[in-house]
């Protein structure tokens, strides 16, 4: 069945809203970065739930939640957090997601892997049975970013560097990204670590390690939760 854009932004507030059931009220909550996201924290600002702060993922998901009055904190505040809440690029059946579609990966791993339940949002055309369709973004140190490129290569992937405005895109820890075609990742974990090892290489937006521990799904018959 196809999704119109419209009804595609439908099953995001759809997830986002259903996501509030698992914010716990007097908390910390990790809060990751993107358009359903960005849902996520309109439909928390609007509610009555009132946490301890958020703990931010990416500069832009700061300035939101600031704009809209929620309290944001610093990771190194806070030792641990029961929930993380994000979207995914892709989830596969075993909640295994690629991720970064934002350029976000880098804190999105960080602060996930201090919180004991991933909790993922995410519509319906997320839901793949292999990841590797969608682009898989690579977070790199500049003058390693040639190296990695040819080793995905080798791989037989085609790796480019993300631009944005003509000139690389920085992300916020001041580092390029890359965006790699052509993979199919049938072992996330042992990818996930063997990509990791590479030198250069900041983080690499396959998430095993922090895999979902629970999908909403937005799907056109309402959200589907998934518990991996
Ligand atoms: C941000 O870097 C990403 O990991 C996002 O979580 C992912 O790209 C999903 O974004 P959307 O909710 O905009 O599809």
């Amino acid at each position: 069945m196809s999704q119109t854009a419209t009804s595609q932004e439908e099953l995001k507030k759809l997830v986002a809203q259903a996501a509030l059931n698992y914010v716990i009220p007097g908390e910390y909550l990790g809060v990751g970065t993107g358009s359903t996201v960005n849902q996520f924290i309109d439909a928390l600002a609007a509610s009555a739930i009132v946490i301890k702060g958020a703990v931010s993922s990416s500069l832009a998901s700061t300035a939101r939640m600031q704009a809209l009055g929620i309290p944001v904190v610093d990771l190194a505040q806070v030792e641990r957090m029961s929930v993380y809440i994000d979207g995914a690029d892709e989830i596969d059946p075993k909640g295994c997601m690629v991720k970064g579609g934002g350029a976000a990966l880098t804190r999105e791993k960080i602060v996930a892997a201090q919180a004991d339940q991933f909790v993922c949002i995410a519509d319906a055309s997320k839901r793949v049975e292999v990841l590797g369709a969608f682009p898989l973004p690579v977070e790199t140190i500049p003058m390693a970013a040639p190296e990695i490129m040819r080793r995905f290569k080798a791989m037989g992937a085609v790796a480019t560097l993300r631009n944005t405005g003509g000139q690389p895109l920085v992300t916020d820890n001041g580092q390029f990204l890359l965006d790699v075609k052509g993979l199919s990742i049938t072992d996330p974990l042992g990818f996930e670590n063997a990509v990791s090892q590479w030198p250069g290489v900041v983080t690499v937006g396959v998430f095993a390690h922090q895999h979902a521990h629970v999908c909403l799904l937005g799907t056109t018959q309402g959200v589907q939760t998934i518990v991996y």
